[in-house]
């Protein structure tokens, strides 16, 4: 699949319904709470990032048997994504909002704890999923991801936010994904690059401040960073500064996130074309996330 150019201009563009037939009725009770320790939750909440050890280990093959049919036929899911230039080694792929469409995924969301813990490590009140977002580097791969916060790709605003990253292979930390410690509480929101070539993105003239040089001030930056094992969960902010190196991936490196929104969370109009694009939304800025969309799956 290297160089698979449909799939690379596939990015961005709606693919197949996301939505199907609508989101169905989804049993609350059927989600386990699960206690997150107060010294995590406080690390998250000031670190931006924090290592949950092997909180997913029960969900690795569910999540790898998804992430295959994602894999196996990117243009039956929503948003798929070759990132990988033509003539480089290995592949680079993602996809995401296909909770609806890969039953794996709709039962990560529905029926694991993720919903609890996002609740939790925010401090909110109720929780609403926002989508999954799944990633495979193949063996060879040698493709960075550059540093960048979400929250400049997505149509909405706020600071109670969380992405779980479950890990589904190995990954040294030469090759796992870094974070900026503390940068979600800069106050700054940096310019979104292609993930593709690293250029900016087109903002129609609104140019916000690009990402500060992270690698050569190692002495202004602490980088979180963690060896891990299949089942992991990093938690981050959206507003979290992460990357990787451009080091080579020698196994596959697979993972699946969870995003949720909390209580302050709203709808928010960017001037570039958000990941996800929801041209469709039929919302205002400062509007909250429609529940029919984006279900509210945790309650205090
Ligand atoms: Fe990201």
């Amino acid at each position: 699949m290297q160089g698979s150019v449909d799939v690379t201009k596939a990015a961005n563009q709606a693919t197949v319904d996301w939505k199907v037939s609508g989101i169905p009725a989804i049993d609350l009770s059927l989600i386990p709470e699960y206690r997150v320790e107060p010294d995590l939750i406080t690390r998250y909440q000031s670190d931006g990032a924090t290592l949950l050890r092997g909180l997913y280990r029960d969900w690795v093959s569910t999540l790898r048997a998804g992430l295959q049919r994602n894999l196996d036929d990117p243009m039956a899911y929503a948003f798929p994504c070759d990132s990988t230039p033509d003539g480089a080694p290995g592949r680079y792929f993602d996809s995401y909002c296909n909770w609806l469409l890969i039953p794996e995924y709709f039962e990560h969301v529905t029926r694991s704890s993720a919903a609890s813990v996002a609740g939790q490590l925010m401090g909110v009140e109720q929780v609403q999923f926002f989508h999954e977002h799944a990633f495979c580097k193949e063996p060879g791969t040698q493709q960075a991801t550059p540093w960048h916060q979400d929250l400049p790709y997505y149509c909405v605003d706020g600071t109670q936010t969380v992405s779980l990253y479950v890990a589904l292979d190995e990954m040294s930390a030469d090759v796992a994904l870094r974070f900026v410690r503390g940068s979600h509480r800069w106050g700054r929101s940096f310019h979104p690059v292609s993930f593709y070539d690293g250029a900016n993105f087109d903002t129609e003239g609104e140019v916000l401040e690009a990402v500060p040089d992270i690698e050569s001030n190692p002495d202004r930056y602490e980088i979180l960073v963690w060896d891990l094992e299949p089942g992991d969960c990093i938690a981050f902010d959206f507003r979290a500064l992460h990357g990787t190196t451009a080091g080579e991936v020698k196994r596959r490196r697979r993972a699946v996130s969870t995003r949720w929104l909390g209580d302050d969370v709203r709808y928010c109009e960017r001037p570039i074309a958000t990941s996800p694009p929801f041209p469709d939304i039929g919302l205002k800025p400062g509007d909250r996330m429609r529940e029919d969309w984006f279900p509210v799956l945790w309650r205090r």
